[in-house]
C-alpha cells in the first residue's frame, strides 16, 4: 500500500505555497483553465521521477521570480510513514528521503510508484517504441530491484561502445565493451519478455472491464530489440559488427525493445476507435497496478489530468469504480466538480484552485 498524506508545493510553477492533505481514495482538484491544475500533478510526477513531463527544462518549473522551487509529500507504505523531498534551483538539485540527503532519483522513485493519465498519454500507441519501452520499464523496475543496476549497466557499456564506433578504434577495444553489454542485455531481456508474459492476463481483464463490445483476443508481443532470425543477441552483435562500425553505433540491443498490441489481427490504431484507444490506455496501467499490487503488495497511486478530456461519462464511472476497488489512491484534476461522479464520500475530498491558490472544498 503506498498512500500519500501530504503534499507540499513552494514556488513550483504558479502555486507560490500550497500543502494539501490527501484522502486515500479519490482526490479530485477542480479549477478553470491554466489555475495550476496540471502543475499540481506535475509535481508529484517530478517527485516519483525527477521529470517533467512538460519540459525538458527544469528551469520553467520555478515559479517565475523565484531562485528555487521545493517539493515536499508524506507517504505512507509499508506500515510506515516516509518524508520526500526536492529542491531545485537553476544548476543544483537536491533529494531528501527521512532527512537523509540522497544521491539518486531512483531511491525517491522507490518510494511513489506512481502512474500518469495525461492528454497525451494515448502516445503509447501512437509514437514510436521509446514511450512503451519506459511502460515496460516501469513495470521491471518496481517489481525487481536488479532492474535498475543491469539498466544502469547497459546504459554505460552501450554509451562506451558507441564512443569506441564512432572513434573507429581499432576492433578489440571496441570488442571490450561487448561483455557487459550482452550481460545486462540478457538480465534486462528475461525481465523485460516475462514482465509482459505476466502483464497480459491483466491487461485483457481490465479490457473486458472498459471495453466489453471488444470480443477478440488480445495479443501482446514482445520484441527484445535485435532480429527474431538472430539465434542471440551475442551473435547478432558479431553478425552486424561491421554495419555497426560504418553507422558508428550499436544498431541493435535492448535501447531498441518494444512491445506490440493486436486485436483482431490488427494494431490498436486500426482497429480501435480514438476513445477506445484512450481505454486501451487506462487498461495498461490498470494491469500494472493490479500485477504490482498481487506480487508485491504494494500500490500505485494515480494520477489522471483532465479525466473529463479523457473519458466519457459511462468510462469515468467504470474507470473510477474500478480504482476504488482496487484501493488506489488517484488524483484526479476537472474544470468543474459535477463531472467527476462521486462514489463513495467516504473516501473522497475536493480541492479547489484559483491561480496557483488551493484550498479544500466542500463535497458535492
Ligand atoms: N514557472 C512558472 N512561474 C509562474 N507561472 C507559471 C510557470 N510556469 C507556468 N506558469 C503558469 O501557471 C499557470 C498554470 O498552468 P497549468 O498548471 O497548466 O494550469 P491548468 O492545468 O489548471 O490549466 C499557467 O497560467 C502558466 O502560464
Ligand atoms: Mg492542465
Amino acid at each position: 500500500m503506498a498512500l500519500i498524506q501530504t503534499l507540499q508545493l513552494h514556488h513550483f510553477r504558479n502555486i507560490q505555497q500550497a500543502t494539501l492533505h490527501l484522502s486515500p481514495g479519490l482526490n479530485v482538484i477542480v479549477g478553470d483553465n491554466a489555475a495550476g491544475k496540471t502543475s499540481v500533478i506535475e509535481a508529484l510526477w517530478v517527485l516519483a521521477s525527477g521529470r517533467s513531463f512538460r519540459t525538458q527544462k527544469p528551469q520553467q518549473m520555478i515559479g517565475s521570480d523565484q531562485v528555487d522551487m521545493t517539493l515536499f509529500c508524506e507517504v505512507f507504505r509499508l506500515n510506515q510513514t516516509h518524508k520526500l523531498g526536492l529542491k531545485r534551483d537553476a544548476q543544483n538539485l537536491e533529494l531528501r528521503l527521512d532527512g537523509k540527503t540522497l544521491r539518486n532519483q531512483t531511491e525517491l522513485a522507490q518510494y511513489l510508484p506512481i502512474q500518469l493519465l495525461t492528454p497525451e498519454s494515448h502516445r503509447l500507441l501512437e509514437e514510436g517504441p521509446k514511450a512503451r519501452r519506459q511502460f515496460i520499464d516501469w513495470g521491471c523496475f518496481y517489481h525487481h530491484s536488479s532492474f535498475i543496476q543491469a539498466w544502469r549497466n547497459y546504459q554505460r557499456a552501450l554509451k562506451q561502445r558507441n564512443q569506441s564506433l564512432k572513434r573507429q578504434l581499432p576492433s578489440n577495444q571496441i570488442r571490450l565493451w561487448d561483455q557487459q553489454l550482452i550481460e545486462s542485455a540478457l538480465q534486462i531481456n528475461e525481465l523485460r519478455s516475462s514482465y509482459v508474459e505476466a502483464l497480459t492476463p491483466y491487461l485483457m481483464t481490465f479490457i473486458q472491464h472498459l471495453m466489453p463490445e471488444l470480443s477478440a483476443e488480445i495479443e501482446t508481443r514482445f520484441y527484445p530489440g535485435w532480429p527474431a532470425n538472430q539465434p542471440s543477441f551475442e551473435a547478432c552483435l558479431s553478425d552486424q559488427f561491421t554495419r555497426d562500425l560504418q553507422l558508428g553505433h550499436t544498431q541493435y540491443g535492448c535501447h531498441r525493445a518494444d512491445i506490440r498490441f493486436r486485436i483482431q489481427q490488427q494494431e490498436p490504431l486500426v482497429s480501435l476507435s480514438r476513445g477506445q484507444q484512450k481505454l486501451f490506455v487506462c487498461a495498461l496501467l490498470l494491469a500494472q497496478a493490479r500485477y504490482l499490487q498481487q506480487q508485491t503488495n504494494d500500490s500505485v497511486i494515480m494520477l489522471i489530468d483532465d479525466l473529463p478530456a479523457e473519458l466519457d461519462a459511462t468510462h469515468r464511472v467504470t474507470l473510477l469504480s474500478l480504482l476504488q476497488k482496487l484501493g488506489i489512491q488517484h488524483l484526479v484534476t476537472t474544470t468543474a466538480a459535477d463531472l467527476i461522479p462521486n462514489l463513495d464520500p467516504s473516501t473522497s475530498l475536493h480541492f479547489e484552485i484559483r491561480h496557483g491558490q488551493i484550498s479544500p472544498l466542500e463535497a458535492n
